[in-house]
């Protein structure tokens, strides 16, 4: 039963919870000067930009910009929804999290709880029904799968028929189980197909694939829509499956197919995953590498097979980091991994991976394919076609494995050209802790330092005739003051997350992540009163400005403009 979290328990749990340790013990980090540092999770590089400070608990990658909470961690690394990451926060502090009832804005956590058990009761019908159809379980015992391993994935049955599914309709249709046709009629998506249910990691069914039983039917498979629940591009079939089944992963087989997963478990490999009939990304490949440093892709031996490949290969590159592991399997044509360890065993199957290409090789192969190295320019020529895979390369050991490889495949030792080829002339080198140049403003300082210490904006007042004074970002300050006014000792995490969803949300993380040039907690004050004064100056020469182009415009002034007038050419420069 869930409602809204309320506000309160949210505030106290950033205060509780320490992001430090919340990243570390996902990416490590390194503490260098106030900051801890590590090489940003979330877009591939070799010197860290990615910082996450103590004191204002939060994140920030200098390189790709992404920045968050302890929250907003968790969601993008995890892939968590919100309601999720919180309550896991909860979880490791050892608290509950208390739900209000009723209605509120934070409803959709309740309509999320409702369409993962009306998918819970979709899978449960199909399974039941599959128990009932002989010629079904006959269809998958005559591609060698048995009853245990139809249990292990939920395997189920979608009988023929336009209506079977019962329940709530409306979230019937928004899980995409019904089609909804136009004309406001609604039907079965699935019908007379082989139901392989998707679930997430935590095992909640999500999605389906169905595949036809008549092979006349088509499309081979379908599978849900993208819903709520559902994003295609982020799941990955089988590894809910494989980590209930296995403690020790020793390495994971990436298949292309819902079957070849199956089929692979119960020949009993039982590491098997597959894309849901997308070509695999990186953030898949890093979530497969955070379970296990050793990945096997599978392919097809033909066309298709190695284009994906490649495509693959792409995807690894900026993933390969101390330890991990990628290499490529290619099966003779015509070969899917169920239909080889269908036709041949676990034992020869085995003895394919032990064959398997490591990425340098597969990766040399390719390239030298497509370049006679035998002349000068071919060789020229492969190293300019090697250098855009080499650079996104972030181990150095690897590249240097690399560069050997190089040598060994050209018969040649590497020198600056070819160096230089392979775009390694310039080393960028990024000290960690230096920041890139940045530009203070009065506003962005003065925000900068209210993210610090909120406290230092307690005091001060409203300042609302900046309101209309046209400096850039003067809007967020008012904001922040606002906010403080309200919560007068709210604390830097709070003050950050009160703009979670907010079109600012971006650029108030940037600025709390700028680095102000101040020591002590004496001169922050001093600086921030700076700051204020300063805007006041700016404002007033706006006013100025504006009062004057009125006059040369030759409009007359209102009364309380005129007073203005008066008050502003007297008082101030
Ligand atoms: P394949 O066509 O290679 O099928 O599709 P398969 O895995 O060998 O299945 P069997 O052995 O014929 O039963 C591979 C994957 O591509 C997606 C599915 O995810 C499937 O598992 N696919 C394929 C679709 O989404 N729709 C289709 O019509 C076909
Ligand atoms: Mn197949």
């Amino acid at each position: 039963m869930s409602g809204r979290i309320p506000r309160s328990f949210i505030d106290d749990l950033l205060n509780r919870v320490d992001i430090v340790e919340v990243i570390d013990s996902r990416v490590p980090l390194k503490k260098k000067g106030r900051e801890y540092w590590a090489c940003c999770p979330f877009h591939g590089e070799k010197t860290p930009s990615f910082s996450v400070s103590a004191s204002k608990q939060f994140y920030h990658c200098f390189g790709c910009q992404k920045s968050g909470n302890a929250v907003g961690f968790l969601m993008d690394y995890d892939h968590m929804e919100f309601v999720e990451a919180i309550e896991a926060l909860a979880q490791s502090l050892a608290i509950d999290v208390p739900y209000e009832l009723g209605s509120g804005p934070a409803r959709p956590a309740q309509g999320l709880e409702a369409m993962y058990q009306a998918m819970e009761q979709s899978s449960q019908f199909f399974q039941a029904q599959l128990k009932q159809a002989p010629a079904t379980i006959e269809y998958l015992k005559n591609r060698g799968i048995n009853g245990q391993t139809a249990r292990d994935f939920a395997i189920g049955y979608a009988p023929p028929g336009w209506s079977n599914l019962k329940g709530d309709e409306k979230l019937l249709v928004e899980t995409g189980m019904l089609v909804k046709k136009e004309d406001g009629k609604q039907y079965d998506r699935f019908r007379h197909r082989l139901m392989f249910p998707i679930r997430d990691r935590r095992g909640r069914t999500i999605a389906f694939g169905g595949r036809v039983i008549d092979p006349e039917d088509n499309p081979k498979y379908l599978n849900s829509p993208e819903s709520p629940l559902f994003h295609k591009s982020d799941e990955i079939y089988g590894l809910y499956e494989l980590k209930k089944a296995v403690t020790n992963i020793d390495r994971i087989f990436i298949t292309e197919g819902y079957m070849d997963v199956v089929a692979l478990a119960e020949h009993g490999v039982k590491t098997a995953v597959a894309t849901l009939g997308t070509a695999i990304n990186n953030r898949q490949i890093e979530s497969l590498f955070r379970v296990c440093k050793n990945l096997v892709f599978c392919f097809d031996g033909d066309a298709a097979g190695k284009k994906a490949a490649w495509r693959s290969l792409e995807q690894c590159l900026v993933s390969l980091k101390e330890g991990r592991l990628a290499r490529f399997l290619f099966l003779p044509e015509g070969q899917d991994p169920d239909s080889y360890i269908s036709e041949f065993g676990e034992q020869d199957f085995n003895q394919q991976v032990e064959q398997a290409s490591t990425l340098t090789s597969y990766l040399f192969d390719s390239l030298l394919a497509e370049c006679n190295i035998r002349s000068l320019e071919g060789r020229a020529q492969f190293l300019d076609r090697l250098r855009p895979y080499f650079t996104q390369i972030p181990l150095q050991s690897l590249k240097d494995q690399i560069l050997a490889e190089v040598e060994r495949r050209l018969g040649q030792q590497i020198d600056g050209r070819m160096l230089r080829l392979l775009g390694e002339d310039k080393p960028v080198k990024t000290t960690p802790g230096k920041l890139p140049e940045q530009h203070w403003t009065s506003t962005r300082l003065a925000i900068n330092l209210l993210l610090r210490k909120p406290v230092l904006g307690s005091s001060t007042g409203t300042h609302n005739e900046l309101a209309d004074s046209g400096i850039p970002g003067v809007d967020l300050l008012l904001k922040i003051l606002d906010i403080i006014h309200e919560e007068p000792g709210i604390s830097t995490q709070n003050l950050l997350d009160r703009f979670r969803g907010d079109d600012h949300e971006g650029h108030i993380y940037k600025l709390a992540a700028m680095e102000p040039p101040v020591e002590n907690d004496e001169s922050l004050e001093r600086m921030f009163a700076d700051c204020l004064q300063s805007l006041q100056k700016q404002y007033i020469h706006h006013r100025q400005r504006q009062l004057i182009a009125k006059l040369q415009s030759g409009e007359a002034l209102s009364e309380p403009e005129k007073q203005e007038h008066r008050k502003l050419f007297t008082n101030n420069n």
